[in-house]
């Protein structure tokens, strides 16, 4: 019998039940649930407004309860409406009168508005913690490969040359700036909502403050209407996610090219890549196109909140039921993708030697030897265009500007002498590359400290 059945003159039709049933997925939050309970309860008992032997009663039922369910002895009643309605109907099966006094001043829209914010707390540190030891592989793995040359890439064409830790550490600036935007999220999600009743507050003398501070939240959310219809959060969270899933597809896009026989840059190890049903000879990087379609799945998380918001009326609607399974997604693929990202990249071998190779074709030196004429004098767009010619000539010839011969310089300009060769020398693109962010190795090297050094303030 649901607690709402004294308005109702039938029983509610099963499949209406199981319809409007939330327990599949909101169970998951019943520590906070409970928490919230037990903080509600305390000041309902400070403030008089039930007494203080109900209100420890209630605590201590509430705890029992937890710890029951903790030890697997509680199991959840698929035919409850919710995980709210479940934990209060055993409370009061366990300790009677008491139990029906602690919804006094408390509606479920409050309840669950808290208990989401109270359980997306503790996700976002987590995630930003996996965050964290992503940047601290990318940062180990860039340490390691000051001096590793590589093509850089434009349009997917050879560019100009990088190191590998360059491009590493182009990845631990976005994941950066995840913790980042995942802190920001925190703020707004660390706001008391409950005390907003159902819409409108209530007439008894509670004290918010007081909740406030039990269940740590930085402040009381302003307005009932607000406080129990406020989603924000959750789409902050979906998005903020989003953009982190968008950075790891990126990365995981470039390890299955990486790790493809046109570049072979990279090898994964064995116990992080598939071989094939039907081809022996495959070895498959599974782990980083799974992450690449999670993303898509994560996307449509955030549409699906954003969509589910779109003109909901004030305060609560039973739209907004549809919030969890959504952000609950979100936050379970993001750390499911992270914690398996971490040890595939960790040991992965690079195949540093095929870096170079691929760097020493594609005439990704011609900007340096652009450069080499200015500052023998010439104009960039009168070095632009010879180096151009050059480049043509050595398609003729089928030789690279390192090897073509001084004489066919010449030809070109007589600024050209045999110091051209070291200043196209590869090393000599990327040591001498030092502008700040840059592929230098020191560049690099500051490049780390920084971001080392700002993740100890997170
Ligand atoms: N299970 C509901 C949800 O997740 C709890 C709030 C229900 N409130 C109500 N007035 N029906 O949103």
């Amino acid at each position: 019998m649901p607690m709402w059945a004294g308005r109702f003159s039938k029983e509610i039709d099963e499949r209406v039940n199981d319809f409007n049933s939330s327990i599949k997925f909101d169970a998951r939050m019943y520590k906070q649930d409970i928490q919230g309970s037990i903080a509600h309860a305390t000041m309902l008992g400070e403030q008089g407004i039930i007494d203080k032997t109900d209100s420890e009663k209630i605590i201590d039922g509430l705890n029992q309860i937890l710890s029951d369910i903790e030890s697997g002895e509680l199991e959840f009643d698929p035919a409850a409406e919710d995980i709210h309605m479940f934990i209060e109907a055993e409370l009061t099966k366990r300790i009677g009168d008491a139990g029906k006094r602690l919804h006094t001043a408390r509606s479920r829209n409050d309840q669950v508005a808290l208990d989401i914010r109270m359980y997306l707390r503790d996700e976002i540190v987590e995630i930003a913690e996996l965050v964290k030891k992503l940047i601290k592989t990318v940062t180990d793995l860039a340490g390691k490969h000051l001096n590793t040359v590589m093509p850089g890439y434009t349009h997917l064409q050879r560019a100009q040359p990088i190191t590998f830790a360059h491009h590493l550490m182009a990845y631990a600036n976005m994941l950066l700036r995840d913790i980042e935007r995942l802190k920001d999220t925190y703020k707004r999600t660390d706001r008391l909502p409950l005390g907003s009743g159902a819409l409108a507050g209530t007439t008894y003398p509670i004290n918010r403050q007081r909740v406030c501070e039990l269940l740590g939240f930085s402040e009381v959310c302003q307005n009932s209407l607000d406080g129990v219809s406020d989603r924000d959060f959750c789409i902050e969270l979906a998005s903020t996610i989003s953009i982190l899933m968008m950075h790891l597809s990126r990365f995981s896009e470039e390890i299955i090219m990486w790790c493809s026989w046109e570049f072979k840059f990279i090898e994964l190890d064995d116990a992080y890549a598939t071989g094939s049903s039907i081809m022996p000879q495959k070895k498959n990087p599974d782990i980083t196109e799974l992450i690449r379609g999670k993303t898509a799945r994560v996307y449509g998380d955030l549409n699906t909140l954003l969509s589910m918001m779109k003109n909901l009326p004030l305060a609560y609607n039973k739209d907004m039921q549809e919030d969890k399974e959504a952000i609950f997604d979100a936050v379970d693929t993001v750390k499911l993708c992270i914690s398996t990202f971490i040890p595939m990249l960790s040991t992965m071998t690079v195949l540093s030697e095929n870096m170079r190779q691929a760097a020493a074709k594609g005439f990704i030196n011609a900007t340096d030897c652009a450069d080499y004429l200015v500052k023998k004098g010439l104009p960039f767009r009168d070095a632009y265009k010879i180096t151009g010619t050059l480049v043509k000539r050595c398609i003729e010839l089928g030789v690279t500007l390192e090897t073509l011969p001084l004489n066919e310089y010449k030809k070109l300009s007589d600024s050209f002498d045999e110091d051209v060769y070291k200043a196209i020398s590869l090393e000599t693109c990327v040591n001498e590359r030092k502008s700040q962010g840059g592929p230098s190795p020191d560049s690099v090297k500051a490049q780390i400290d920084y971001v080392i050094d700002n993740l100890k303030r997170y």
